[in-house]
């Protein structure tokens, strides 16, 4: 791959799904269209950027396409703090009387996030000794590969990272071969959905309490994740949270929201509750 034809892949990858690889990783890149191009028998790239950029066939290659280009890398409560962060925020509006709460895990890959996010739920449920179960999970990707295994729930041991012996013990049930099935308990709670973060207005997700978007943004230039964010910071509902990862944004603010006090996580209130001003 020449130069020319590098920059013009870059161009059409940020353009569609805004990751945008450096040139440091192009090596990546070429490697992933490689792959795809020798199952498809084509040995040129020019050949195949002039191909998926073509009419209807074009697009049903590009998504057969995003499965080689998207990294799909994550476990169960991948960064802990983050999720004390939510099981502290649930405590406190479950010790008031509200409606059903919603979450939203924006880029969740294989699914370990959201089912994460139902433990977190379930544990504050029951320490609140709460026995309702009027709560929905959001959880989204534009990898239709990595939402097939999402719905299915089954996991390696390896991914289920986080989690302590106790939770696996509870929500998870081993299968043959040292892998590992999500209890239906958690797979009800969640609702699976292909969404591409640049078409995010045309999702009918909103008034979340808990919007949480990890290691997709870092993946994005600067100017595009701070948009994002503050399209996000809409999506919540009035003392609604974002979490993001630590350090995914510097420098952003936005006057909807304020920082969570919290040096261990990147996270946002939404003002507009009671709560919030506690
Ligand atoms: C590294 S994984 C992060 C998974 C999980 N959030 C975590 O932190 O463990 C990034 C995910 O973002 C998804 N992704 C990349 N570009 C996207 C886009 N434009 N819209 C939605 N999801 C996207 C990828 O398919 C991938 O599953």
């Amino acid at each position: 791959m020449d130069g020319a034809q590098f920059r013009q892949w870059q161009a059409l990858l940020e353009q569609r799904t805004g990751v945008c690889v450096s040139q440091q990783r192009q090596a990546y890149l070429q490697t992933s269209l490689g792959a795809r191009m020798r199952e498809l028998g084509i040995g040129d790239y020019q050949a195949y950027y002039e191909h998926i950029t073509a009419g209807i066939d074009g697009a049903l290659e590009w998504s057969a396409l995003i499965e080689w280009l998207t990294v799909r890398e994550t476990s169960f409560m991948r960064h802990r703090a983050s999720y004390d962060c939510v099981a502290q925020f649930l405590a406190g509006r479950l010790s008031g009387s509200r409606g059903p709460l919603q979450l939203w895990s924006v880029g969740c890959a294989s699914g370990e996030e959201a089912y994460s996010l139902a433990i977190i739920m379930e544990q504050a449920l029951a320490q609140a000794g709460q026995d309702r179960r009027d709560y929905g999970i959001w959880a989204s990707d534009i990898s239709q590969r990595a939402l097939d295994q999402a719905r299915l729930g089954h996991y390696a041991a390896g991914r289920l990272g986080g989690l302590t012996g106790a939770e696996v013990e509870q929500w998870l049930q081993p299968l043959q071969g040292g892998q590992y099935r999500v209890a239906p308990a958690l797979r009800d709670r969640v609702c699976f959905t292909r969404l591409n973060i640049l078409e995010l207005a045309q999702a009918p997700i909103r008034d979340l309490d808990i919007i949480f978007c990890q290691n997709l943004l870092i993946y994005f230039r600067r100017w595009r994740r701070r948009n994002l964010l503050n399209q996000l910071a809409l999506r919540l509902a009035p003392g609604g949270m974002l979490v993001i990862g630590p350090g995914e944004i510097m420098d952003w603010n936005n006057p909807l929201l304020e920082p969570v006090a919290d040096d261990r996580v990147q996270a946002y209130r939404r003002r507009g509750s009671m709560e919030c001003l506690e």
